[in-house]
C-alpha cells in the first residue's frame, strides 16, 4: 500500500506517468467513468480549503466512486480531542483511500504509520503539497510540453508557501532547470530546503528581491500569497502582504511564451487585469488540479 506524503515519494518516472495518465483522462474521459465504482475515498481537511478538497471530490466523482468527509476540523471529534492517528484508523474503516489537510507539518506522515489505506497530503502546514505540485506539473507540461532547460521563478512567500516547497523538489530533478527565487529577505525558501534540493546537487539558483529585473528570462513566473496564517506577528504580516503585485504593465518585458502560476487563492499579488494575458495559466492550473488528482486515485487504489 502506497501513500503520498511528500512528492519526492514518487520516481520522475513515476510522476511522468501520472502526467500520461491525466493526458488520456482529459482526451477519453469516458474510459475512466466507472473506474473506481464502489470505491471511498474520504476528505479530512483540519484547514480551509476551495481547490484542493473540491477538486478531490470531484475527481472521485468522475471515477464512478463516493466521496465522504469533513471540511472543517470543528465538525470532527478533533474538536473532542481525538488524535489524528484515532481519527484515520476509524476513517480507514470507512473508506479505501483519505486526503487529509493539516495545519501541522507531518501530520498525514503520522497519520500514514498509523492508517489502513493509503493516505494523500493534501497540505501539511508551511511544509508540503505535493498533490499540487502535481496540477503545476501538468500545467507546464500541457503548455511548455518539457520541464527539462527551462527557467523558473518563483515569487513571493518563498518560506511559508509549501506549493513551492514541493515544486521545487519535484523540478531539481529535470536537466537543466534553472531557478530564480524572488522574495523579501524574510521570505527566502528555507535553508534546509535550498541546502537538501538544490545545493547539494549543484543547481543553478539565485536568489533576488528585483521581480521586474528578472522578468526577461523566465518561461514560468511561479506567484505566491503572503500565507498569512502561517505568520506569528500580524504587523510583519501587514508589511510584507503586498511585497509583489504583477500588473499587465510589468509583463511588458516577459517572454511571449512565459506561464504565469498561482496555486490560487490569489489575494493582492496578481491584478484581475492579468487574468486576460494569454500567459496566464492560473485557471487553467484549477482544472489540471482535478484531472491529475483522478490519476493518482487510480494508482494508489491500483486500479488498472
Ligand atoms: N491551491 C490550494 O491548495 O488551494 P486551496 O487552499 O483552496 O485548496
Amino acid at each position: 500500500m502506497r501513500s503520498l506524503i511528500d512528492i519526492l515519494d514518487l520516481s520522475t518516472e513515476e510522476i511522468d506517468s501520472l502526467i500520461d495518465t491525466a493526458l488520456d483522462i482529459i482526451d477519453n474521459p469516458e474510459k475512466y467513468a466507472h473506474k473506481c465504482a464502489g470505491k471511498k475515498l474520504a476528505t479530512l481537511f483540519f484547514e480551509p480549503s476551495t481547490r484542493t478538497r473540491l477538486s478531490f471530490e470531484a475527481a472521485m466523482y468522475e471515477l464512478g466512486g463516493h466521496v465522504l468527509g469533513f471540511s472543517d476540523s470543528g465538525s470532527s471529534s478533533a474538536s473532542k480531542g481525538e488524535s489524528v492517528s484515532d481519527t484515520v484508523k476509524v476513517v480507514s474503516c470507512y473508506a479505501d483511500i483519505i486526503a487529509m489537510r493539516h495545519p501541522k507539518e507531518g501530520a498525514p506522515l503520522v497519520a500514514s504509520m498509523k492508517s489502513d489505506v493509503p493516505i494523500i497530503n493534501a497540505g501539511d502546514g508551511g511544509h508540503n503539497h505535493p498533490t499540487q505540485t502535481l496540477a503545476d506539473l501538468l500545467t507546464i507540461k500541457r503548455e511548455h510540453g518539457h520541464f527539462d532547460g527551462l527557467t523558473v521563478g518563483f515569487c513571493g512567500d518563498l518560506k511559508f508557501g509549501r506549493t513551492v516547497h514541493s515544486l521545487l523538489g519535484a523540478l531539481s530533478r529535470y536537466n537543466n532547470v534553472r531557478f530564480v527565487l524572488i522574495s523579501p529577505p524574510e521570505l527566502t525558501v528555507p535553508d534546509y530546503l535550498k541546502k537538501e534540493l538544490l545545493d547539494k546537487k549543484n543547481l543553478d539558483y539565485i536568489e533576488t528581491t528585483d521581480l521586474e529585473a528578472a522578468m526577461p528570462e523566465l518561461d514560468i513566473l511561479y506567484m505566491t500569497r503572503v500565507q498569512r496564517e502561517r505568520f506569528f506577528n500580524e504587523q510583519d504580516y501587514i508589511r510584507l502582504k503586498d511585497s509583489y503585485i504583477l500588473t499587465p504593465e510589468k509583463l511588458e518585458n516577459a517572454k511571449p511564451d512565459m506561464r504565469i502560476l498561482h496555486p490560487l487563492p490569489r489575494v493582492n499579488e496578481i491584478s484581475v487585469a492579468v487574468d486576460d494575458d494569454p500567459r496566464a495559466c492560473y485557471f487553467k492550473q484549477v482544472l489540471n488540479g482535478k484531472f491529475v488528482r483522478m490519476a493518482l486515485i487510480l494508482k494508489l487504489l491500483e486500479v488498472d
